[in-house]
C-alpha cells in the first residue's frame, strides 16, 4: 500500500467532513446573548452575538427590535419567558400580537421533536374567520371584526371544544391557538379580554435531541455547535471542529 494512502486514512479518521463555516471565529460559541426580557442565553439557543453555527437552527432566536422571536413550523412566536432549567418557554404568536385579526390562517402546531405543549398549563382557543353572519344582530360577545381578505368580515373565538353553532358553519376557516388555562378563566369572566389573553402566551417545554453529544463535548472542555449543512451537532475545540471520542462522526 502506498504510504500516502495510509497517511490519508490516518487523517480521515480525525478530520470531519463538514460544511461548517471555515473562516468563522468558532470561539464565539462561548458567548451568551441578551434579547429583550431574555438574559444570558447560551446553548442550544443562538442569536445576537451567538452565531447560527453555535446551536440547532430550531433554537435560533431572531431579535427583532428587542423582541425575541422563534420560528416553529413556519409560524413566528414571541418568546415572553425562557427557563433553561425547567426547559420551559412562554410563547405568543407574533402575527396575533397587535391584532387578533391575522392573515396567517394556520394552526399553532408544535409537532416536532423539539417543542411540545404543556397540557397541564395550556388549552386551545379556536378562532373562526370569514363568517357569514351579516344578518346576526346584536353581535355576540366573542365576535370581532376582521378584514383579512376573506369573503366575510366577521370572526368569532371559542374557548375549549367547538360546539355545532349554526354561525360557525358559515365560517370559511378556523384555526386553533393555545392559551394558558389560567388566562382562559379570566377570558370567560370578561369576553373583551381576547387580545390580552392571546398576549399572555402559553407554555411549551423544549428538548434538545443533541444533549448527549453536547454533554460529551463539554466533558472535554469543548463548545457545542451545529453544522446545519449536514444537520449534525459538532464539538468545537479552540477554533476548530473536533471529535476526540468519535461520537460525532459516527452519528
Ligand atoms: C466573533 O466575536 C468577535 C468579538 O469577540 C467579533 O469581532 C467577530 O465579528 C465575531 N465573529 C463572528 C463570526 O461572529
Ligand atoms: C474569537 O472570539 C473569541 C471569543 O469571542 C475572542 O476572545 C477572540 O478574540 C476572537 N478571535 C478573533 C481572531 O477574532
Ligand atoms: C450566565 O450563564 C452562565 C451559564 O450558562 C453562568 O455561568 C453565568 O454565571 C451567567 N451569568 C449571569 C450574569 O447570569
Ligand atoms: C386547525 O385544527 C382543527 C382541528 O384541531 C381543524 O379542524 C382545522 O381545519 C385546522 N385549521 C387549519 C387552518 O389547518
Ligand atoms: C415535554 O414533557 C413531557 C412530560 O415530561 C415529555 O414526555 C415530552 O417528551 C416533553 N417534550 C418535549 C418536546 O420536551
Ligand atoms: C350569507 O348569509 C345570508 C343570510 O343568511 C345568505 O342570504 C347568503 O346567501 C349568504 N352568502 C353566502 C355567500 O353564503
Ligand atoms: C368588510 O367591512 C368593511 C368595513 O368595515 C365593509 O366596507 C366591507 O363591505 C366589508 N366586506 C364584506 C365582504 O363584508
Ligand atoms: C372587561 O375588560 C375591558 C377591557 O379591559 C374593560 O374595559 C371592562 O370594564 C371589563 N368588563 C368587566 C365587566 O369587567
Ligand atoms: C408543565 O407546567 C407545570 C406548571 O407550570 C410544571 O410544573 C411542569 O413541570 C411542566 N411540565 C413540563 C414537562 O415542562
Amino acid at each position: 500500500m502506498h504510504p500516502f494512502f495510509l497517511l490519508l486514512c490516518f487523517f480521515n479518521s480525525f478530520e470531519i467532513t463538514t460544511s461548517f463555516p471555515s473562516k468563522a471565529n468558532l470561539s464565539n460559541c462561548s458567548l451568551a446573548f441578551d434579547c429583550g426580557p431574555l438574559r444570558n442565553l447560551s446553548y442550544p439557543f443562538t442569536g445576537g452575538s451567538r452565531p447560527a453555527y453555535c446551536g440547532p437552527p430550531e433554537f435560533h432566536i431572531n431579535c427583532v427590535n428587542d423582541s425575541p422571536e422563534l420560528s416553529i413550523s413556519s409560524l413566528s412566536y414571541r418568546v415572553l419567558q425562557l427557563d433553561p432549567v425547567r426547559r420551559n418557554l412562554k410563547l405568543a404568536r407574533s402575527d396575533l400580537w397587535s391584532s387578533t385579526c391575522t392573515d396567517k390562517l394556520f394552526n399553532s402546531t408544535m409537532e416536532s421533536q423539539f417543542f411540545a405543549y404543556n397540557d397541564s398549563d395550556d388549552m386551545d382557543v379556536s378562532i373562526f374567520y370569514g363568517c357569514n353572519s351579516t344578518n346576526t344582530t346584536p353581535k355576540l360577545s366573542n365576535w370581532f371584526h376582521c378584514n383579512n381578505n376573506l369573503a366575510f368580515n366577521n370572526s368569532y373565538y371559542l374557548i375549549g371544544p367547538v360546539p355545532l353553532e349554526p354561525i360557525l358553519s358559515t365560517c370559511e376557516i378556523g384555526i386553533t391557538v393555545p392559551i394558558l388555562k389560567t388566562t382562559a378563566a379570566k377570558l370567560v369572566a370578561n369576553r373583551s379580554l381576547f387580545q390580552e389573553a392571546i398576549n399572555e402566551g402559553f407554555t411549551v417545554n423544549y428538548t434538545n435531541p443533541y444533549d448527549n453529544q453536547c454533554a460529551q463535548c463539554l466533558g472535554i472542555n469543548g463548545l457545542c455547535g451545529f453544522d446545519s449543512g449536514s444537520s449534525r451537532p459538532v464539538c468545537i475545540c479552540g477554533n476548530r471542529v473536533c471529535d476526540p471520542a468519535g461520537i460525532f462522526n459516527s452519528l
